[in-house]
């Protein structure tokens, strides 16, 4: 069984910088023409001007004859100045602003402390049409990690939303029924991406007969209920959801550590794991739609002309991913390390 797509792009991804960027960008470039590549650099990318050196370090480091293009985003802070936002938007480079709450996630402690202070650069972006991607979840520590994201919804987006009513607006690895209600009753300019992981898994995998850190990502996994949502949401149809990988390497040590860093790698069977989904759920026709369609659709940008072809047929995935060649002393643990993935690239077009 084969199926051929349009070829996809990533609407999140994780692509690091130096060394780990250099061990990464091949599997993310070998599969998607065009990603979203996140601003949570250890330095946050908080201007166009890094934006920019930033994206010229990702096209050098792509692999020869690649023509994979980074679409760059600007860390939002609680200072971004409004020239900054005209300046993103007039560089042609900068596709979209990520609001990260401080203290959410890896990289975010120069977050947003709080949504209200970022109201003239939403404003403008809203004005320019240049969307607003969201880590939907509280940092409140009396909200229990399993209910950041709806309470997220209930608590900030809303009012977001109600106050910026033509502002583009993401809500990043959707992980609830929850978000994924909220979003489908939401007016156009909502959208939601889905990961591969949270698709495919529920919580219990990061329990699996001991502690997992390798299933350990931000926002959590969740219960099967809100995974049935998810995969629900993937195969409507809608145009609101679109593919979004959020790989997210972290070295080995310091995902199996006292505490352990969130995030799944996921780009080495980036497109791969979503056919398994669809496949799974008797909708691979609808895969295309979600994998390449829906998302430029949402960006105002081209479809992709080249097609990738996927065919259902096993490979095991490695233990791990040797990190010295790009020289680091450690290794990455795919997501599927030493298992199966049932679905492989047959050629992909430039
Ligand atoms: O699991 C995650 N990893 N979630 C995030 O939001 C950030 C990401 C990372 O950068 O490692
Ligand atoms: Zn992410």
């Amino acid at each position: 069984m084969s199926i051929t797509l349009i070829r996809p792009d990533d609407w999140h991804v994780h692509l690091r910088d130096n060394a780990m960027l250099h061990a990464v960008l091949p599997d993310t470039a070998r599969r998607f023409a065009r990603a979203i590549v996140m601003p949570n650099l250890k330095l946050p990318v908080r201007t166009t001007a890094e934006a920019l050196s930033y994206r010229e370090r990702i096209l050098a480091a792509r692999p020869m004859q690649s023509a994979f293009e980074p679409l760059m985003t600007l860390y939002l802070t609680d200072n971004t100045p409004i020239v900054e936002i005209e300046r993103a938007k007039a560089s042609g480079y900068v596709h979209a602003v990520k609001y990260y709450p401080a203290g959410a996630t890896t990289h975010s402690d120069f977050g947003v402390t709080d949504i209200e202070r970022c109201y003239d650069a939403l404003a403008a972006m809203e004005a320019l049409s240049l969307p607003l991607l969201v880590h939907g979840e509280v940092t409140d520590s009396a909200v229990d990690i399993f209910d950041r994201e709806a309470v997220f919804i209930d608590r900030i987006l809303q009012r977001i939303v109600a106050r910026f009513p033509r502002l583009k607006i993401v809500l990043e690895h959707v992980t609830t029924r929850d978000g994924v209600e909220f979003v489908g009753a939401a007016p156009a300019t909502i959208a939601a991406t889905l990961t591969a992981h949270h698709l495919l898994l529920n919580r219990n995998a990061m329990f699996r007969g001991g502690l997992r850190p390798h299933a350990y990502c931000l926002p959590v996994l969740k219960r099967e209920r809100h995974r049935e949502a998810l995969v629900a949401a993937a195969i409507s149809g809608n145009p609101k959801f679109f593919l979004g990988t959020d790989s997210a390497p972290h070295a080995r040590r310091t995902k199996e550590a006292a505490c352990g860093c969130a995030g799944l790698y996921t780009a080495h069977a980036g497109i791969e794991l979503y056919a398994e989904v669809f496949k799974e759920a008797d909708a691979l026709a609808r895969l295309e739609g979600f994998a390449s369609l829906h998302g430029p659709a949402f960006y105002g940008l081209a479809q992709n002309r080249a097609r990738i072809t996927l065919v259902e047929e096993s490979w095991l995935v490695p233990p791990e991913i040797d990190l010295m060649p790009a020289g680091i002393a450690d290794s990455l643990v795919p997501f599927r390390a030493g298992e199966y993935v049932g679905f492989r690239i047959a050629e992909a077009g430039a």
